[in-house]
């Protein structure tokens, strides 16, 4: 195998400056220093609509951040055998209230709903685990063989009160197994997400409790409503009307005062049945195995109604400010889940679901690096001819599957230069009026500076070889 390019190169000896080389047209030099994108404005009166509050748009600067969780995401689910599922935005009102649970926050505040023109009560989903149990049931899954793993990600809509880290519309990945009441698999759930996040680059604490079974928790209930009522004056409206309802949603109350009373509300782990205490403690012994550092949080117990035994949430470490109020995710187990829905009784499940948004944050704050692009070549060119045919061989090197980049929006060669040398490409291609009419193409080495002109139909061949060579001797690309 001959590996020197031959008869189309016509080497030049002396590096030549591009600026003196190609001329820009007349035109376009006026241009360059003027805006691209010329500012309309708008009429008077008018405004740009805003973006609703608690919205927001990921822009492509952030994107990096999006991407490398979701890899890790896919790689750390295929590792533990997790198949993706994807669930509509929009579900039945009535899986939610029966799930998550009439009187819990999500629910009763948050929820964005609507009829729809067929008279459905439909709603823009709050989270994730009740449409894995539906689908779960409408595919009957349970005839698969058990556990049955599904990993998410997506929107979710919760009506909140927006804050850093709070949104209305907001990204969460998620893991769910079906059938299995094994503490493995909540082990399992913990471990990997632990895992995943520190792939990452986020040192994470679980906070761990369980809260027992439906059974168990009733005379904890009765306990935990007599603590309460002694602080009636002192706990909000909010939680005077749950005192009523449900006393274990005083425990996920938000309220400065609310939250001092807790300190000390009694503790569900004193009250838990055999059963649910071992599989708590057993669970914890393989958290010990694995080298996952944990706290117990025995006042913990999550703002839905569909938990039963362990409920957890998983905290960055060494945080400060704003954002330590939120947990990254949380998750536990829902044993009663599907038959709540009308699935088979008895069918187990545990879960665990992460916030994007808070990931990419706290992957932010800890100045956490992305790895950089690899870009080999980057096109350059100038003048239209040049853009016309340009497009074409830029089609050419995107399909030989050399990663190329190009600015055809970008007028002046001195921007796309800058540009070809902040991406830190091997080569830059450069094709002005002139090299069209000639059928070449300019071949600059970004490391030496040196420049080749070379024939434009074997550029891709030329470059493959020069990419192989200089690859060989560069081991960042
Ligand atoms: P969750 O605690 O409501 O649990 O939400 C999980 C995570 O989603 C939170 O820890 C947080 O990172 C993120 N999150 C929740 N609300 C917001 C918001 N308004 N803005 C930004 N991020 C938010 C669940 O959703 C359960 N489905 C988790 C689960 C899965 N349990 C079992 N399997």
């Amino acid at each position: 195998m001959p590996n020197k390019i031959k008869a189309p190169v016509k080497k030049i000896e002396k590096p030549i400056k591009v600026e003196e080389k190609i001329e820009e047209p007349e035109e376009l030099k006026k241009k360059s220093s003027a805006p691209e994108q010329p500012v309309v404005p708008l009429p008077k009166g008018r405004k740009t609509p805003e973006l609703l509050r608690g919205f927001r748009d990921i822009l492509p600067d952030e994107q990096i951040y999006w991407e490398i969780l979701r890899e890790a995401t896919k790689s750390i689910a295929e590792t533990y055998s997790f198949d993706r599922i994807d669930f509509p935005i929009l579900e039945k009102e009535e899986l939610f209230i029966r799930t998550v649970g009439k009187q819990t926050d999500i629910v009763e505040k948050e929820i964005y709903g609507f009829e729809d023109k067929g008279g459905d009560k439909v709603v823009m989903r709050p989270e994730m685990t009740a449409s894995a149990a539906r689908a779960y049931i409408n595919h009957g899954m349970l005839n698969l063989p058990q556990p049955v793993k599904f990993f998410y990600e997506g929107p979710n809509f919760r009506y909140d009160r927006p804050q850093a880290g709070r949104y209305r519309q907001f990204y969460q990945i998620g893991f769910e197994a079906f059938g299995s009441s094994e503490p493995i698999i909540d082990a399992q759930i913990i471990v990997m997400t632990y895992n995943l996040l520190k792939t990452i680059g986020l040192e994470t604490n679980i906070r761990m409790n369980s809260i027992g079974t439906q059974d168990s928790r009733q005379a904890y209930k009765t306990e935990l409503a007599s603590y309460y009522r002694t602080k009636k004056n002192q706990i909000c409206e909010d939680c005077k009307r749950r005192l009523l309802k449900n006393p274990m949603r005083l425990l996920d109350c938000k309220v400065e005062g609310c939250v001092a009373v807790k300190v000390d509300a009694p503790q569900i782990l004193d009250w838990l049945d055999e059963e649910s205490k071992n599989h708590f403690m057993r669970i914890l012994e393989f958290l010990d195995e694995a080298g996952v550092p944990y706290t117990l949080d025995p006042h913990l117990v999550r703002g839905l109604d569909y938990y039963n035994r362990t409920v957890f949430e998983i905290w960055t470490v060494n945080d400060e400010g704003e954002r330590a109020q939120n947990a990254i995710g949380g998750g536990g187990r829902y044993d009663g889940l599907v038959e709540l829905l009308g699935g088979r009784e008895g069918t187990p499940g545990c879960g665990v679901a992460l916030g994007m948004e808070r990931i990419v944050l706290a992957l932010k704050e800890l100045k956490v690096q992305p790895p950089a692009k690899k870009v080999d070549v980057f096109f350059a060119q100038l003048g239209d001819s040049a853009r016309r045919v340009g497009l074409k061989v830029f089609e050419d090197f995107r399909q030989s599957g050399i990663s190329v980049r190009e600015a055809f929006g970008k007028g002046s060669l001195k921007t796309q230069l800058e540009l070809a040398n902040k991406l830190g490409v091997l080569f830059t291609l450069i094709l002005g009026q002139k090299e069209v009419l000639d059928g070449t193409i300019i071949v600059r080495d970004m490391e030496s500076g040196a420049q080749e002109i070379v024939d434009a139909s074997k550029i891709i061949h030329i470059m493959k070889k020069k990419l192989e060579i200089a690859k060989g001797l560069d081991t960042k690309h």
